[in-house]
């Protein structure tokens, strides 16, 4: 069992960081291998909407994104954390999952999704329902914890003293495991649900 974790701060020892730290060492304890891709320090640059990944099954730019798809096909479970900018996730992050999820095609579905925002003030929620959707679009089941998951800092290191922002994240690494385990256990005995071939319209045709 496997569990993808992308930090979108560019600082690697930050908060999200921290974050990420918690939910870490009870992944480890459950025996959840763990491997952290650093995101937000990378020059990542948005999609270019050119369709070549139909025909490549990979993104034209060779970069972080096609090095991070083999990693994602293969985990049980991904987590995203980004810091909050400006209300909304990290622009580099952004232009990464875009990438990642639209130029990628293995099957994502009964992957278990969780989002982290971190931030000094506010615009977590906001932050947090726009992680989320990269999870919805493709039949991934979203982990949930007893608090919407966002932890308070500023300065690097502060998010450690908020102690309710911690134990959401390690009520929420709890839920992931256990639902990671259900999921392979479902998929032994009754495997994926089927699915039908995909009607496409924009909304008229
Ligand atoms: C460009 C920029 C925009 C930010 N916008 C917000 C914001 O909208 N709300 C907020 O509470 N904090 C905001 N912050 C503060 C960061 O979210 C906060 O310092 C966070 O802990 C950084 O996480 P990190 O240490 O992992 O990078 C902003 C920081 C930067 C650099």
């Amino acid at each position: 069992m496997k569990v993808l974790l992308l930090n979108g701060s560019p600082r690697a020892n930050g908060n999200t960081a921290a974050a990420l730290n918690e939910m870490k060492s009870i992944f480890e304890e459950s025996g959840v291998e763990v491997e952290v891709v650093q995101v937000g320090n990378k020059p990542v640059r948005g999609c270019i909407a050119c369709g070549k990944c139909y025909e490549k099954g990979k993104c034209v730019f060779d970069d972080l994104v096609n090095e991070t798809a083999p990693k994602f096909a293969e985990c049980d479970g991904l987590v995203i954390a980004s810091p909050v900018y400006y209300a909304s996730a990290n622009g580099s992050l952004i232009a990464f999952l875009d990438r990642l999820f639209y130029s990628s095609h293995f099957d994502k579905r009964m992957k278990v999704g969780a989002s982290v925002a971190i931030a000094r003030r506010a615009g977590t929620t906001a932050t947090f329902d726009q992680l989320n959707k990269y999870f919805t679009i493709c039949g991934m089941p979203v982990a949930s914890s007893n608090y919407w998951n966002e932890v308070h800092g500023g300065a690097p290191g502060e998010a450690e003293a908020d102690a309710e922002g911690m134990q959401t994240l390690r009520t929420l690494a709890r839920n992931m495991v256990f639902l990671m385990r259900s999921i392979a256990l479902g998929k032994e005995q009754f495997g994926l649900p089927e699915q039908e071939p995909r009607v496409f319209t924009n909304f008229i045709r």
